[in-house]
């Protein structure tokens, strides 16, 4: 019998209307337009405003967005995962909130964690499951609000991040496009460089906690970097290599979004021309799980059935990964 492929067959993405640009972070911290621009490449990011509303918000506008578009019925969907660092609650999974306020009511739901590769780990899982044959239709929607974890005192930090929602509809490919191979890998020692000190079963909440500034992001930025840049770049030639991709072979390269000089490094070692490589930091900053889904769903109108892509990420964990897709639509909305 011949092996199940899975594929994404539908894409959207979804982002708060609110813009905090440079300018207005430079009243907040001692910060520039200019610093930022060149270390970081982010001109503005994207806030969920609003008392109350969490990560679910976002992931149920990517969903009910992907839903429509593609004309599935929530009854129709088998799983969902939400790849998310910043759930609404502990428990239950946010992932089991958006299928609720989307009306999926067929399909089990679980949340992954795996930071700025959370997508990607997520759509291999989900991808797992439509391979085996045991689910039809999937979801895999990335979605944080990272603001809700960045200290805005910081100026090393709240740069960086901003909030947004991405989702794919993924099944069974009815030809040679879908999922083709990946590779993923962590490195748990890398946690003392990327993490949030308190919040969790070993450091719970208390007001020292709180008063200490502990339920944000801490990160070392330049040991962080060092390492992105290397192992991204590593994953992806590797997976170039093991498939007999050459740079003229590949049409897009898929990078998360953290820092635009970890991403040109990327596509430099992988021989690509810049032209390929999908890059929308300047409007979004980092949005941890949601980079990729987003930047396919900006860059929608320019991706071709068959076209070879590289999607890559790094991030908290350490984790990382590359995959390789045949892409399977015309996205025409
Ligand atoms: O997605 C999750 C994975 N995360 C990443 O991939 C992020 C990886 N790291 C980075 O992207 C970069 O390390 C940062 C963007 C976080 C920082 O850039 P950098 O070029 O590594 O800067 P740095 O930390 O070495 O700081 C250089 C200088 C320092 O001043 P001194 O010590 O040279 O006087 C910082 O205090 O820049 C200063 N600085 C700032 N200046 C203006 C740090 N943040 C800012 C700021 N505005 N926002």
């Amino acid at each position: 019998m011949e092996k199940i492929k899975a594929a994404i067959t539908g894409l959207h993405a979804w982002v708060p209307e609110y813009r905090l640009t440079n300018d207005e972070l430079a009243t907040m911290v001692d910060t520039s337009d200019e610093w930022i621009m060149q270390r970081v490449g982010i001109r503005e990011r994207r806030i969920l405003k609003g008392e109350g509303k969490g990560s679910s918000d976002l992931g149920e506008q990517a969903v009910r967005g992907l839903l429509e578009k593609t004309g599935t019925s929530p009854d129709e969907i088998g799983l969902l995962i939400c790849a998310t660092i910043t759930p609404d609650m502990f428990f239950p999974a946010t992932a089991n909130i958006i299928s609720d306020k989307v009306g999926i009511k067929n399909a089990f739901s679980f949340d992954i964690g795996a930071a700025c590769s959370g997508f990607l780990f997520a759509l291999k899982t989900a991808a797992a499951y439509i391979e085996t044959g045991s689910v039809k239709k999937a979801i895999v929607v990335g979605a944080d609000k990272m603001s809700s974890i960045t200290d805005y005192t910081d100026r090393t930090t709240c740069t960086l991040f901003g909030d947004a929602a991405g989702a794919v509809l993924l099944e069974p490919s009815q030809d040679d496009t879908g999922i083709i191979d990946y590779i993923f890998r962590t490195d748990g020692s890398g946690r003392k460089f990327l993490h949030m000190k308190a919040g969790g079963s070993a450091r719970p909440a208390s007001h020292e906690t709180v008063d200490a500034r502990e339920h944000f992001v801490y990160q070392e930025g330049q040991s962080v970097f060092k390492f992105a840049v290397s192992n991204m770049a590593d994953v992806s030639v590797e997976i170039m290599e093991r498939n007999n991709l050459k740079a003229e072979d590949i049409a897009w390269l898929v990078p998360h979004q953290a820092n635009l000089r970890i991403i040109d490094a990327t596509g430099r070692r992988m021989g690509l021309e810049p032209e390929k490589v999908m890059i929308n930091i300047e409007n979004y900053g980092n949005t941890t799980a949601a980079t990729i889904p987003l930047c396919l769903h900006d860059y929608r109108h320019k991706l071709k059935k068959g076209d070879k892509i590289i999607l890559a990420a790094f991030g908290g964990g350490f984790t990382w990964g590359s995959m390789y897709i045949k892409w399977s639509f015309d996205p025409m909305d």
